[in-house]
């Protein structure tokens, strides 16, 4: 994709960020997004200590974010073994997707979480082709996680773990 741009987000970021967390939550806009507090738990108070996250910009234009916050034991639903690794949301905008922004925002929060010595947990749709996305990149199944979603559907739990390096 041509004139892509991968940069940090930053805290002027957040009226933004809502739009891309509705498109990762299945939600029709940022204000539908901002009204159920299991979705804007992932956003709220942004940008707090240890959230970290990038945009994809082109020709000045925000098509894509993905971002990780970390959360204390009480605030997750369940747990992913690590309670350190930060949970990934991400979004790219419908034209934008299926030509690899996912995958370098994706490479980015990786390489970011790796620096901090950190690793990375995401919970997908069972059905999202994502999936494949967040396998390749080195993502793991969490046994035991797959829980009934919002749409009655299935979730599942997938973890990277921190690198040894
Ligand atoms: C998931 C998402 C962030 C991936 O971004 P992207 O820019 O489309 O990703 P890439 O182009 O790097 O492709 C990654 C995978 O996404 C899949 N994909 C492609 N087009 C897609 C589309 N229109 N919708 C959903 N997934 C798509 C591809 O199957 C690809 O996997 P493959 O190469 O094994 O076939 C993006 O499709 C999206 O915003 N989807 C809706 C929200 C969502 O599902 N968020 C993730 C919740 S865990």
């Amino acid at each position: 994709m041509p004139d892509l741009v991968i940069r940090p987000a930053v805290q002027d970021d957040l009226e933004g960020l809502w739009d891309f967390l509705a498109m990762a939550a299945y939600e029709p806009d940022a204000e539908a997004a901002k009204a159920v507090p299991r979705v804007a738990k992932y956003l709220v108070g942004w940008q707090r200590p240890g959230d970290f996250g990038f945009i994809a910009e082109q020709n000045g234009e925000d098509i894509g974010a993905a971002w990780a916050r970390r959360f204390s034991a009480e605030e997750l639903k369940f747990h992913y073994g690590d309670e350190e690794a930060p949970k990934v949301s991400i979004g790219v905008k419908p034209n934008a997707r299926g030509q690899g922004v996912g995958e370098k925002l994706m490479r980015a929060l990786i390489g970011e979480a790796a620096r901090r010595g950190l690793g990375l947990c995401l919970s997908v749709r069972s059905e999202n082709p994502a999936r494949r996305l967040y396998e390749r990149l080195g993502f793991c199944d969490i046994p035991g996680s797959a829980t009934t979603n919002r749409a009655g559907g299935m979730s599942i739990g997938m973890a990277l773990r921190r690198s040894s390096s």
